[in-house]
């Protein structure tokens, strides 16, 4: 039996990083893939069986080549989740299209990218998963996370439209949908929350933390990732797994 191959983006950190922690864990062999080849390779060097492969996943050239090199490496390829992303926390009106791109070109163009070069490589490995990384701010409207919201949104219809199309070839895809977690997407916009909302320093931690009964961890998202990936559960496609504490659960 060989190990089960995985592929996430975004990895050098944050919760790619705990993703690709918990799935080797669990006895996958990983692709670690980010921006910078020397993070990639740092942090593949501290996983018992994993590769760093440096990919933007914005450019199709890229992602093509990722999965290519991915599957010349291992020789299959069982699971993608396409968890790369940035964040941008500004109002509509203060938002030119140069930037709403760039969220965009990452959130979700990279995601499709990850999907369109991924499936057919899981496929001719015989079936497997794809777990995107979706978000409430694409459940529910949200003040000052337009483009990353919309994204979003679209990365669950996206996920199942994927699910359909690959359920008849032994390819499940599922989205995880996390609320707030303290990472650096988030702590390092957390003062645009709070200039923009009004709210002192500290005020937007503790708005979500009432709100979530905490902050969510890395290791969450990376739990219910493992969760959606494992072959025991076959009938799950198309499915979004929220996790938030409740914050999206009632008005109050
Ligand atoms: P993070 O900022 O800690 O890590 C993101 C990683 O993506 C970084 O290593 C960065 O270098 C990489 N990245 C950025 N642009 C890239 C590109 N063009 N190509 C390849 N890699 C790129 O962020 P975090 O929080 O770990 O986010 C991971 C995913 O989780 C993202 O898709 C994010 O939208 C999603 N998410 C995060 C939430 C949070 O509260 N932190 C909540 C819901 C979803």
């Amino acid at each position: 039996m060989t190990n089960p191959v995985a592929i996430v983006t975004g990895s050098a950190k944050g919760i790619g990083l705990s993703i690709a922690q918990e799935l080797s864990s669990r006895g996958y062999s990983l692709v670690i893939s980010d921006l910078d080849a020397a993070d990639c390779a740092r942090v593949a060097a501290t996983l018992p069986s994993a590769v760093g492969i440096a990919c933007d996943v914005r450019d199709e050239g890229q992602v093509k080549a990722l999965i290519e090199h991915a599957v010349d490496h291992y020789g299959h390829l069982d699971l993608m989740v396409p968890n790369a992303g940035i964040g941008l926390v500004a109002p509509i009106l203060e938002t030119d299209l140069s930037a709403w791109r760039s969220v965009t070109s990452v959130n979700l163009d990279g995601v499709f990218l990850s999907i369109r070069y991924a499936a057919p490589a899981i496929i001719a490995s015989g079936g497997g998963a794809i777990v995107t990384i979706a978000s409430v701010t694409g459940t529910t409207g949200s003040p000052l996370v337009a483009s990353y919201g919309a994204a979003k949104a679209a990365v669950i219809n996206l996920t199942k439209t994927a699910a359909i199309e690959m359920r008849d070839h032994g390819l499940r895809v599922n989205a995880v949908v996390p609320g707030f977690i303290g990472t650096d997407l988030v702590t390092h916009t957390a003062s645009d929350f709070e200039r923009h909302l009004g709210l002192s320093e500290g005020g937007f931690a503790s708005v979500i933390s009432a709100k979530q009964g905490r902050f969510g961890t890395t290791e969450d998202i990376a739990r219910a990732v493992a969760f959606l990936a494992d072959p025991s559960q076959s009938w799950v496609t198309g499915s979004t797994l929220t996790l938030d504490g409740g914050l999206t659960a009632g008005l109050i």
